[in-house]
């Protein structure tokens, strides 16, 4: 067992919001930030749609110290975001937008393009547009923007005219906000940044028992608490687990929160892998992701919307292990594996010994992600890979089937094939019985339609709301089909020819 840390006195909530520290003590610790805001801060400026991270409309920014001392944010869905995941950080909402009575040139471009009508979704769209503004110094392109703005939804207006505020705002002489005051305080706690922190509730709401929250710092604290509370719950990004709360009303027992732990969220690239920790955000581990393999783009921005990849991270789409998931199959093709730690000991496991069946994996109790591992792909092997999500929406909905697929040749013949799936099976698997029948063949037609053939024998998909049994294999084969006709050779269709939705636009990122 990792060596004992020192014991952490419970404290309350500390962040920074309208100006103030803010201290918050009495509620579960699984309180919403948005819950916070509305019925005990009553800036009631954010509004609830959902409840589950899906429209927007409690849209918020985060703002924090970074390891290197500087400010960042990013907006998050306050919904899902439990509050003691907010120590030592500032709040900032849709109250803090204008200054006075001067509305900021987003909202003004809001007015001024008619993108209100009911005003429901406005709060959201605005703290999108705002953090755009403040992350840009020029308009994006409207399609940039358009994947910027994913995560709100709109029933009234139509999307035209906020878009055409997103492009407006930037007319106006540039006002940004003045953060020095947020800044200073955040610093003056940085002295609490590196210590670890414990919130506990109110004993009556948690059947007696108070429920505690404890947010370790170090990777050696994470392996204690872990050991010490085999029994609580980890929280990442809790874009998972937040619904857990706000939709199944689970009781999360102690939670064992790991978003202060900021060895988890490095990258360590070398010449032969690139080691994402667990904690990274899907925003950036995507990010990185894309660097190794250019064609995931689509996949990136089609995952999920902005806020939920800022706040949720790889680690947590990995363990979570969902059926439906968009990071395994990916990763699967991608020959990821994982490091799994216990105290001091660590093991690498491949991913694809991971995930034993519907939603169970290979951790033990006391045991942790640390990081996946994704190897470099070896320039002198001749490689093609691609990715596609197939969902009903295009933008923030979840897969109804994910394939990711790596080819692999010598000369002229396939030596390696990994084809995997989400949405097939109980878990993100691969097809052996399709990867087979492409070993020892040149690329063609003829072996295409002998893996087709094959796939039909490796799945036997579920029906359910999102898709039919028969759908799921009929889109998985044509998805091979369509991994055919853009890296065949000779003339190889471009990704565009090949699609239903616009062209991924490259530049700005949301
Ligand atoms: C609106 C919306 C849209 C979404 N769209 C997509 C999508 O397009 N594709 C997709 O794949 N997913 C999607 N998701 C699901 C979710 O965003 C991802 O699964 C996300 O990566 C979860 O990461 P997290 O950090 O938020 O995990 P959390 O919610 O914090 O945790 C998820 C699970 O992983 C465990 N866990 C977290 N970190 C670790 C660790 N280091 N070690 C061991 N266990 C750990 C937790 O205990 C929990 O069981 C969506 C979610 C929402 C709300
Ligand atoms: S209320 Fe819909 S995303 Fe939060
Ligand atoms: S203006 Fe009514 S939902 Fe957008």
């Amino acid at each position: 067992m990792s060596e004992s840390p020192l014991p952490i006195p419970p404290r309350p909530v500390r962040f920074h919001y309208q100006g103030r520290e803010q201290q918050v003590s009495g509620q579960p610790p699984t309180t919403t930030v948005l819950q916070w805001l509305r019925d005990h801060a009553h800036c009631t400026g954010t509004k609830e749609g959902c409840a589950e991270g899906d429209c927007g409309a409690c849209t918020v920014v985060v703002g924090e110290i970074n390891a290197q001392g500087q400010w960042t944010q990013k907006t998050v869905n306050s919904c899902i975001q439990f509050l003691p995941t907010l120590d030592g950080k500032a709040l900032l909402t849709v109250e803090d937008v204008a200054q006075g009575h001067q509305l900021h040139p987003c909202q003004q471009a809001m007015v001024d393009c008619h993108g209100s009508q009911c005003g429901f979704c406005t709060p959201g769209f605005v703290m999108s547009l705002w953090h755009v503004y403040q992350t840009h110094e020029q308009p994006l392109p409207r399609p940039a923007l358009a994947d910027a703005l994913a995560g709100n939804l709109c029933r009234c207006t139509g999307y035209r005219p906020i878009l055409d505020a997103g492009e407006k705002m930037f007319e106006a002489p540039r006002v940004l906000p003045d953060h020095q005051d947020t800044i200073a305080a955040l610093k003056s706690w940085s002295q609490q940044a590196n210590q670890p922190f414990m919130y506990v509730g109110p004993s009556q709401v948690h059947g007696g028992q108070a429920q505690r929250f404890v947010s370790p710092t170090t990777l050696d604290e994470l392996a204690y608490w872990r050991e010490q509370w085999p029994h609580a719950r980890l929280l990442a990004g809790g874009t998972d687990v937040g619904l857990w709360v706000t939709k199944q009303f689970k009781d999360l027992g102690d939670i064992i929160y790991l978003g202060q732990v900021r060895a988890l969220t490095d990258i360590h690239r070398s010449a032969t892998q690139w080691e994402i920790g667990a904690g990274v955000s899907l925003e950036t581990a995507w990010q990185a992701l894309v660097e190794l393999e250019p064609h995931l783009k689509e996949i990136w921005l089609r995952f999920a919307s902005p806020p939920v990849r800022h706040a949720g991270t790889l680690g947590g789409n990995v363990a979570n292990g969902s059926p439906i998931g968009d990071g395994a199959p990916v990763l699967l093709a991608l020959n990821a594996s994982l490091v799994l730690r216990k105290g001091a000991k660590t093991r690498e496991v491949p991913l694809t010994a991971f995930y034993l069946d519907y939603m169970k994996n290979l951790l033990e109790p006391g045991e942790w992600l640390q990081s996946i591992r994704v190897p470099v792909p070896d320039p002198t092997q001749p490689e093609v890979r691609r990715a596609y999500k197939i969902s009903k929406r295009r933008d923030s909905d979840i897969s109804a089937v994910c394939g990711a697929f790596t080819l692999r040749f010598d000369g002229d013949t396939i030596s390696e094939a990994r084809l995997a799936w989400g949405g097939l099976a109980a878990t993100a698997k691969r097809s052996a019985q399709a990867e087979a029948a492409l070993l020892g063949r040149a690329w063609s037609e003829g072996t295409l339609r002998l893996a087709q053939a094959a796939l039909q024998q490796d799945f036997t998909p579920l029906t359910d709301l999102r898709a039919s049994d028969r759908y799921r294999l009929r889109v998985a084969t044509n998805l091979l089909e369509r991994f055919w006709l853009e890296t065949r050779l000779p003339n190889p269709l471009q990704a565009e020819q090949v699609q239903v939705w616009p062209p991924v636009v490259t530049g700005a990122q949301p």
